[in-house]
């Protein structure tokens, strides 16, 4: 047997424990959110676990075992004098649903409900194929909760602002398409704020575009609409002066049809907005990033998977900047560019146009 470094696996077993100690205090928190707890115990203040649970609904043996769990992970502290158990401040800023887009206890639930298709996707790594959008039945609502937090943090005040002329032509008055719209937040918001403008938001999921129509009427809105639709077949020509994509590239099956239908769809001149994931193309150009391993996991257990569901690409999650920049150009749209927004550390924000119409076009 060759001789190993025993301090170095020392160190790293050390690491392991700690990473098993991590994923631990990972379902915990995945808990708290989905059950309110950790919003209920930010907001009591410090407290026993009696009045803990019946604030927050719960049985209260559940809840003390939970509590300590998380006072174990140093999340919670605990007083033994008084018994009582809170959350600072500090703390409750990045894991209630107050931190908007930086609730980082939404993501941690995410992961719990991906965990639930393991032995479907052990199957898959032996034979191939992929896991479509049935095998996760809380995705879309758990995608509408975050997605919804991202956008009221800074889709009007910050991501539209960032993208030259986009809000002086939805104010003027435009047509706008939002592609793989989910449950159409985006679309809501936008159609509010713009009531020249008229939208259309379209993806694959009934779940989904009912929730849509549902918030649209609920707001009142008459200037936009919902349309179960497949992307990858938008067959649409010169309808649309902006396209928009919001994070729903990198996980379609066919990734370069639905790139390729936009161009089409836009008329000359016209600009998509696609927002996805921040990496590089290649893993060994994103070696650093605090949240690679994450970004793997999603796409292996969700992104990638359903993409292979259906015979597609499977481009996954961290395809990257230098893929996403050749795919526009390749479905023949121009000037890209690549935006960063603060108020979105996990994007990228590319903005392409379709190329304004040649002479011998116009006189067709
Ligand atoms: C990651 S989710 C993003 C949803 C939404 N844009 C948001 O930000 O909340 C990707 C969405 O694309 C939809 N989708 C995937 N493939 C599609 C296709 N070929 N046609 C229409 N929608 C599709 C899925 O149903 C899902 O709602």
């Amino acid at each position: 047997m060759t001789a190993i470094d025993r301090d170095a696996a020392k160190a790293f077993q050390k690491r392991i424990v700690r990473v098993r100690e991590d994923a631990a205090l990972g379902l915990l928190l995945g808990i708290g959110d989905e059950l309110g707890l950790l919003d209920v115990l930010a907001r009591t203040g410090p407290t026993d676990p009696a009045t803990l649970a019946a604030a927050a609904g719960v049985d209260e043996r559940y809840l003390r075992e939970w509590l300590d769990g998380i006072v174990a992970g140093d999340v919670a502290t605990y007083d033994a004098v008084t018994g009582h158990y809170a959350l600072p401040a500090e703390r409750a800023a990045c894991l209630t649903p107050s931190g908007g887009p930086v609730n980082l206890a939404r993501s941690l639930k995410m992961l719990t409900m991906l965990a639930g298709v393991e032995p479907e996707l052990r199957e898959r790594f032996r034979d191939g194929g992929g896991l479509g959008y049935d095998s996760f039945p809380r995705f879309h609502e758990l995608m509408a909760e975050d997605a919804a937090a991202v956008h009221d943090a800074g889709l009007l005040d910050v991501v539209v602002p960032a993208v030259p002329g986009l809000h002086d032509l939805l104010t003027r008055g435009a047509a706008l398409a939002d592609v793989g719209c989910g449950a159409g937040h985006a679309v809501n918001l936008l159609a509010r704020a713009y009531p020249a403008s008229s939208f259309v938001g379209f993806d694959l999921g009934t779940e989904p575009i009912e929730a849509a129509r549902a918030e649209a009427a609920a707001w009142g809105l008459t200037n936009t609409r919902f349309e179960v639709r497949d992307v990858a077949a938008l067959g649409e020509e010169s309808a649309y002066d902006v396209v928009t994509a919001f994070d729903a590239i990198h996980d379609q099956a066919f990734p370069d049809r639905v790139l390729a239908g936009i161009a089409t769809a836009l008329r000359p001149g016209g600009t998509l907005l696609m927002v996805d994931v921040k990496a590089q193309s290649g893993v060994e150009n994103n070696l650093g990033m605090p949240w690679l391993t994450y970004l793997y996991t999603l796409s292996l257990m969700h992104c990638m998977t359903v993409s292979l569901a259906d015979g597609g690409a499977g481009l996954g999650t961290v395809w990257g900047r230098q893929v996403a920049v050749r795919m526009l150009e390749e479905a023949g749209l121009a000037d890209v560019d690549v935006l960063e927004i603060r108020s979105d550390p996990f994007n990228y924000f590319y903005v392409a146009h379709k190329p304004a119409a040649t002479a011998a076009t116009r006189s067709r």
